[in-house]
């Protein structure tokens, strides 16, 4: 019998305790035990060709994570698609692992026509998400892989108008699937002013076509450094970027960035650019944050959209095998009578066409056969007619004579 559940009314009184117990050390065990598994990071860099995807992706990651590339030998060939590449690197940071994976999307933006070059990034993407539904569909769910992407850095070139027509398709067809970061190229060929007045359009464009970029959530209970911090973090977006692992020497520091004849732009000055922010945000203090978005928001989001669906479907087609075998038999069953019913209708057309002809060819006969019949008994009458004349008034001797003219 089920016992009635019983709620108490109870007030939660805070309690001093009289000694250490323990479990003040929570947050180093699961410090520990993160360090042990390591952690796992998957961003996509998106834009045309040159705009300083590899060299930025090297510079966040202060290491040389693209390959060198080969220099592209001239072609007659005209690429038609948006090429996916993965890229993996194990990092190592004051003993802490990091798993690095960055899809690059090599093609995007650069062909005369750019129609739905977004789709093959958007699918990208959806397969991830769908390799990860399988994996908790498993019986075993025990090591789930998480190559979903956490973070995809769209790469504005720096026309310093603003958003061109396939940006904004782009960001609209993705922006709920992925944690959108939108960053200004090379923003060193712009001057202060030009990069202001390029992010508020950018800016204006975002809202008018109502994108959602990520932007690092401000919590009541953080501290106000923190808060300070994030907000620091939105006004800066749509971060102007300098990408470079080049080492210069300015003063007594060695500093990595871009040299002009009148001077040189630090990649980590905040007064230079936004890299630091961009950095800070992608990984310092928010790559947990962004994963966890990705998990509960965009990925529960395709997950209930996927379920919904699939159920809907279902409903449509029923999955109980034995009914299936029922239903098929059942089809069977009717497609046989139908041609039974059809053979037996040729059958029945061709039976009438052959007994209508019998009749025909049977009544044919027996008209001959009266007619044939009402002959002979003519020529018996007139036979025994003739008899009779000749019995009557024939002369002995001349029989055959008179009966030969009385037959012309
Ligand atoms: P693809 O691999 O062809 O897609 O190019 P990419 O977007 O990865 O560009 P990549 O990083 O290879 O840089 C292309 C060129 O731009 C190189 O010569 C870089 O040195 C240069 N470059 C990269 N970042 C910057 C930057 O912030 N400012 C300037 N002025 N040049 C840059």
């Amino acid at each position: 019998m089920d016992t009635p559940v019983q709620i108490i009314d109870q007030t939660i009184t805070p309690r001093q305790l009289k000694g250490f117990v323990g479990f003040s050390n929570l947050p180093r065990q699961v410090h520990n035990k993160s360090i042990k598994k390591g952690f796992q990071f998957t961003v996509m860099v998106v834009g045309e060709s040159g705009l300083g995807k590899s060299t930025l992706i090297n510079t966040l990651f202060n290491t040389s994570i693209y390959p060198n590339k080969e220099p592209k030998e001239p072609t007659n060939e005209t690429p038609k698609t948006v090429d996916i590449q993965t890229i993996t690197a194990d990092i190592e940071e004051n003993g802490v692992k990091l798993k690095l994976t960055i899809i690059d999307t090599p093609g995007f933006g650069d062909y005369i026509n750019n129609e739905n070059s977004w789709q093959p990034i958007l699918e990208n993407i959806e397969a991830r998400f769908d390799a990860y539904l399988e994996q908790e569909n498993r019986v075993n769910r025990k090591r789930l892989i998480d190559t979903r992407v956490h973070a995809c850095v769209y790469f504005i070139p720096p026309t310093g108008h603003s958003l061109r027509p396939i940006d904004i398709e782009f960001m609209t067809r993705l922006h709920h699937r992925v944690n959108l970061i939108p960053v200004i190229a090379k923003s060193d060929i712009l001057s202060d002013e030009e990069i202001k007045s390029f992010k508020s359009r950018i800016l204006e464009d975002i809202a008018y076509h109502n994108i959602q970029i990520y932007q690092p959530p401000i919590y009541d209970n953080d501290d106000a450094e923190t808060i300070q911090e994030n907000k620091d973090i939105i006004l800066s977006m749509p971060f102007c970027v300098v990408g470079s692992d080049k080492p210069f020497k300015v003063g007594n520091k060695n500093v990595r960035g871009r040299k002009y004849p009148w001077g040189i732009i630090e990649v980590d000055n905040p007064e230079h650019c936004d890299f630091v922010k961009l950095r800070q945000m992608l990984i310092r203090t928010h790559m947990e944050e962004l994963k966890e978005y990705t998990n509960e928001v965009l990925y529960e989001k395709y997950r209930s959209q996927k379920l919904i669906s699939s159920e809907v479907a279902n409903s449509n087609d029923t999955l109980n095998p034995l009914s299936q075998l029922d239903e098929e038999r059942r089809k069977h069953e009717l497609k046989m009578k139908k041609m039974e019913a059809e053979m037996k209708a040729v059958f029945d057309q061709k039976v009438h066409e052959k007994e209508t002809k019998l009749k025909q060819s049977e009544d044919d006969l027996l008209a001959k056969y009266k007619e044939m019949k009402e002959k002979l008994e003519m020529d018996r009458i007139n036979l025994q007619e003739r008899r009779r004349q000749a019995e009557r008034g024939g002369r002995p001797g001349t029989p055959e004579k008179k009966g030969r003219k009385f037959f012309k």
